[in-house]
């Protein structure tokens, strides 16, 4: 685990229940009990209170929690800040960036590949917003501080966001914070903690065994003429809350201690998995490749960089490139009737290249009475049909080579041939434009997902028909 952080969050849909006292003063707990530790914390709530804990004197802070969230890695935000504890700087904008989180597991993809070690805590705002979500899968321990009835009440949305994402609630356990302990109760129920706690077990919420009480004299920690706010463990130490805070800590480093792997851990690896999965499936695609140009014969290795289409059928059985004037020159002869010695081919030919390399171009050859037309269609890259036309293939099913087809004929021969010579029924190829430069990135993940998702498109269309 020595790459990944383990990771607390604390959240609740109420404000004011003592979740940013409660994380601030644990990361401080924390690092006092295990010095050898990495602690670090941050918030993405816009009330700077981890700032003004944390922050050196005189330190000028670079980069935030939203650049964070930008992408940038964690290892270069962290400062180093007062007790040991580790900051990233709280910002003010993170309304603008909850678009890229809409997944649930954004940020546990980020902190996998942070470079963070140790324990990380993330305070959160007092809602359900989409970075808390992502706060809340990311985390191996999420503390739920309630105070009293409407926040324990509050906890239910949390754990049905659990539900509806199949998520394990294990990591879900409530803190009673906050508990005024003069209160005291008649019957079963004698204190406020006994009763929330009651009522949890009710609902089928785990507690932590600690509680943390209600003391004037933490509550004075963030009033004082310094503006800054002072932690439990170095100005609260008479209090019960320093010995609360002592024990939850040690629960937490229990489990810490405990986990081997942590959710981070894991995630790494499932994206490595899938890294490597993706770069299998890559390497399948390329070993299936056709070597040479399927109109010219030509061996695709001796031209390399005229690679400029990619075809592939409808059966996925065929696929390759083509090069660039070949395709060009078939296009011009099959639709136009227009050879390299007529005088209007050169202009006609650049708009025709021009279209094709805007255009996915379909060859579907359909057989009646044993004779073959090709119904030949050319769609926009968003799928929409913008061309088409019928083209009479005479010969093919005779064999003969006219010297004005051959190109095509070769063409549809190579790649859609089934038993005894005949086309295989229903099959169609499709020829898209690559980048001469890198032509293989059509296989890639991302962009292999794009053709086959027109290819399915033109395959419906096809059907509807
Ligand atoms: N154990 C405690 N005893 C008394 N007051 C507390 C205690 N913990 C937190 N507070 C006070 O409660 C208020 C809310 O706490 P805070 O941590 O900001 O909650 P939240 O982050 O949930 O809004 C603050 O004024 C804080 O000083
Ligand atoms: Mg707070
Ligand atoms: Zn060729």
């Amino acid at each position: 685990m020595q790459q990944y952080p383990y990771i607390v969050t604390i959240s609740s849909e109420k404000g004011g229940v003592g979740k940013t006292t409660l994380a601030t003063n644990l990361a401080i707990y924390l690092k006092a009990m295990r010095e050898d530790l990495a602690v670090t914390i941050l918030s993405f709530d816009n009330h700077f209170s981890i700032d003004r804990m944390f922050e050196m004197r005189g330190h000028k802070p670079r980069g935030t929690v939203h650049e964070l969230l930008m992408g940038k890695k964690a290892d270069e935000l962290v400062h180093l800040g007062q007790y040991g504890v580790g900051y990233i700087p709280s910002s003010t904008e993170l309304a603008d960036i909850h678009e890229r989180f809409r997944g649930p597991m954004t940020l546990s993809r980020l902190l996998a590949q942070s470079g963070l070690t140790g324990i990380l805590i993330i305070d959160t705002r007092p809602d359900l917003n989409i970075l808390t979500q992502n706060a809340l899968y990311a985390a191996d321990r999420v503390l739920i501080p309630v105070k009293d009835m409407p926040s324990l009440e509050n906890c239910k949305n949390i754990f049905a966001l659990f539900d509806k994402r199949g998520m394990d609630k294990k990591s879900l356990a409530l803190i009673p914070c906050l508990i005024d302990e003069r209160i005291k109760f008649e019957g079963v129920f004698r204190d406020q903690k006994t009763l929330l706690r009651a009522f949890a077990a009710n609902r089928g919420y785990r507690c932590v065994d600690t509680f943390i009480s209600k003391s004037p004299k933490v509550e004075s920690l963030n009033t004082n003429p310094d503006g800054r706010i002072y932690p439990i463990l170095t100005h609260a130490r008479g209090t019960e809350v320093h010995g609360q805070y002592a024990d939850i800590t040690r629960d937490i480093l229990r489990s810490y201690d405990a986990t081997p792997e942590s959710r981070s851990c894991l995630y790494a690896q499932w994206l490595a998995e899938k890294e490597g999965q993706k770069k299998e499936a890559y390497l399948a695609r390329l070993e299936g490749l056709t070597e040479h140009c399927l109109i010219c014969g030509v061996p695709l290795a001796e031209r390399p960089e005229e690679r400029e289409f990619y075809y592939e059928t409808s059966d996925r059985a065929m696929r390759g490139f083509l090069h660039g004037d070949c395709f060009a020159d078939m296009l011009c002869g099959t639709l136009y009737g227009l050879y390299n010695d007529s005088q209007a081919h050169n202009a006609a030919r650049a708009v025709i290249a021009d279209k094709a390399g805007k255009s996915v171009t379909l060859f579907l050859p359909r057989e009646i009475d044993n004779a073959y037309t090709l119904d030949f269609r050319q769609f926009d890259l968003a799928g929409e049909l913008a061309f088409r036309k019928q083209v009479p293939m005479t010969g093919f099913a005779e064999g003969t080579l006219d010297g004005l087809h051959d190109r095509l004929y070769l063409l549809l021969n190579e790649s859609l041939a089934g038993f005894e010579g005949r086309l295989r029924e229903g099959s169609w190829l499709a020829v898209h434009p690559v980048d001469p430069a890198s032509p293989e990135k059509v296989l890639h993940e991302e962009r292999y997902r794009t053709v086959q998702k027109l290819h399915a498109m033109i395959g419906e269309s096809l059907a509807a028909v």
